[in-house]
């Protein structure tokens, strides 16, 4: 009976062996799931924040168009499409927002708030805190106000020259020198600048040395959210235009962003309120946005977070500029009506074989310049509004700013002439073809006769003439 109980050394060595085999399968696997772990993160690029593709407007276009990182110049120009060979580029709008900005003095007064915080009532071992409370210097001082940074200029000069690669028979440097390029912006010195990068990205493009060229400022029509009398009285400046805002803001989602901030902090809740938690999700945005650095500010969100301070934004933006109000929309039928008065212009003359007098029309405004026109023309829009209760349903919204509106965020219309009368109209969104909403004929470069039927309404409503209160302008006082 013994040698059944006393296992025999052939036994033991045979366990020893499979013991080594499983041992050494273990070891095996774990580091090839080490390995396998270390390429998804070199795909995910380490310098780039979790909750980057969140920040609403304070977003980089890099990060709406990723190709980008690899080689900022480039352009793929298949994406255009056109019906036929015969298709010829006669003009094209493209209406701009101006590149990365430094904060405004609203939200820089609310970051050094922040960083008091930090300094005097946080405490904790983590090692971003302590980078926060020691070596990171708030460095953001109100005389900033909203400036382009030099992200910003190198943004619009980049730019000018990927559209110059991608319609080269208009962005030419010939149509330039010509006078064929017109270029039109908001005062706002972010926007000249914007201006003034874009028309360098041009002229350091093709070297020219020997001429100048000038820029129009139009208020009227790249800052009508100003100058709309309706739309400031009614919404811009009307406390119960945005409910559904403050609702959000004080609701269980924020409440526990707001919390999680504190804890991680050790500090009172009631220290964290929204516009700290807003204050401190900028300062990771904009660390990253001029700097190109993930700062230790991103440790304190977690994507869920981030989804739900990107929500709060976004409901701001839906009832201020998108679909939450009608009039913030119509607030733009003068940007619209301009810019369809010229592709009519455009249209007349190319039928009456003229030759096309503004090849080109750069217009350079504001995110609240872009996202009325384009609420007005029907883009992004989803079946339910958003509000106060709907952020999980809305998980999936199309109405998303941080996909819509990065820094620089473009809107493009190129008129083609196809031969024979046939004129057809491609929009581009952020650089990327899109079709008009509603008009699914032909999706991305449909007859420019089927674009006016379309906005029917719009082309001979949404007038100043009809509706007076459009109009006024605060421009006078
Ligand atoms: C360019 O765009 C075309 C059409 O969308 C696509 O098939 C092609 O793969 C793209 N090329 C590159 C290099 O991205
Ligand atoms: C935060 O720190 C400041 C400065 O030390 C102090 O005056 C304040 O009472 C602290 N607040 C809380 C809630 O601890
Ligand atoms: C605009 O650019 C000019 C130089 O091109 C610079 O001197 C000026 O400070 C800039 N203004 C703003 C507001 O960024
Ligand atoms: C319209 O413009 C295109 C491109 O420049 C040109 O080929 C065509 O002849 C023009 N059409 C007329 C009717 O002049
Ligand atoms: C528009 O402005 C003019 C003067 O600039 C004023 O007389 C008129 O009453 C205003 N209309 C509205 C609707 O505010």
């Amino acid at each position: 009976m013994d040698f059944v109980l006393v296992p025999s050394n052939e036994f033991l060595q045979a366990c020893s062996m499979l013991t080594f085999l499983w041992k050494f399968t273990v070891f095996y696997f774990f580091y090839i799931s080490c390995f396998l772990a270390y390429c998804v993160m070199l795909e995910d690029d380490p310098n780039i924040p979790a909750i980057a593709k969140y920040f609403n407007t304070k977003g980089r276009y890099e990060e709406v168009n990723p190709y980008l990182r690899e080689d900022i110049l480039a352009v793929n120009r298949s994406i255009l499409q056109p019906p036929s060979e015969e298709c010829q580029q006669i003009h094209l709008t493209a209406i701009i927002r101006h590149g990365t900005r430094y904060p405004t003095t609203k939200n820089i007064k609310e970051m050094q708030q922040l960083y008091n915080i930090i300094l005097h009532n946080a405490s904790g071992e983590q090692s971003w805190l302590r980078e926060l409370q020691t070596q990171w210097t708030m460095w953001y001082t109100e005389d900033m106000d909203g400036r382009l940074v030099q992200k910003g200029v190198n943004e619009l000069k980049h730019l000018a020259v990927r559209l110059s690669k991608l319609f080269p028979s208009l962005i030419s440097e010939e149509k330039l020198r010509g006078g064929f390029i017109k270029f039109i912006t908001s005062s706002k010195h972010r926007c000249v600048n914007s201006t003034l990068s874009f028309k360098a990205g041009l002229t350091e493009h093709w070297n020219i040395k020997d001429m100048e060229f000038d820029h129009a400022v139009n208020d009227a029509l790249m800052r009508f959210f100003d100058t709309c009398t309706r739309f400031v009285e009614e919404v811009d400046n009307n406390p119960s235009a945005v409910t559904e805002v403050d609702t959000f803001k004080q609701g269980p989602e924020m409440r526990r962003v707001q919390q999680k901030i504190a804890d991680h902090l050790n500090i009172p809740y009631s220290l964290i309120t929204y516009d700290m938690a807003e204050a401190a999700f900028y300062l990771c945005a904009y660390e990253f946005a001029i700097k190109s650095v993930k700062s230790p500010w991103c440790q304190l969100f977690d994507e869920d977070d981030a989804k739900v301070i990107e929500f709060a934004s976004d409901l701001r933006e839906f009832w201020k500029r998108g679909y939450g109000h009608d009039i913030n929309s119509r607030a733009s039928c003068i940007l619209f009506h301009d810019v369809f008065n010229r592709l009519d212009k455009v249209a007349a003359q190319n039928m009456s074989g003229q030759q096309v007098a503004e090849a080109v029309t750069v217009q350079i405004g504001h995110a609240d310049t872009l996202l009325p026109l384009l609420t007005l023309l029907g883009f992004f829009k989803d079946s339910e509004p958003l509000t106060s209760t709907n952020f999980a349903t809305q998980a999936h919204r199309s109405f998303r700013t941080s996909h819509m509106m990065p820094y620089a965020a473009n809107l493009i219309l190129v008129l083609y002439d196809c031969g024979g009368g046939d004129l057809r109209l491609q929009p581009l969104l952020n650089e990327k073809p899109v079709t008009f909403p509603g008009l699914t004929d032909r999706a991305s470069m449909p007859l420019y006769r089927d674009v006016l039927e379309h906005y029917k309404d719009l082309l001979q409503g949404c007038n100043f003439e009809t509706e007076p209160e459009l109009t006024n302008s605060s421009l006078n006082r």
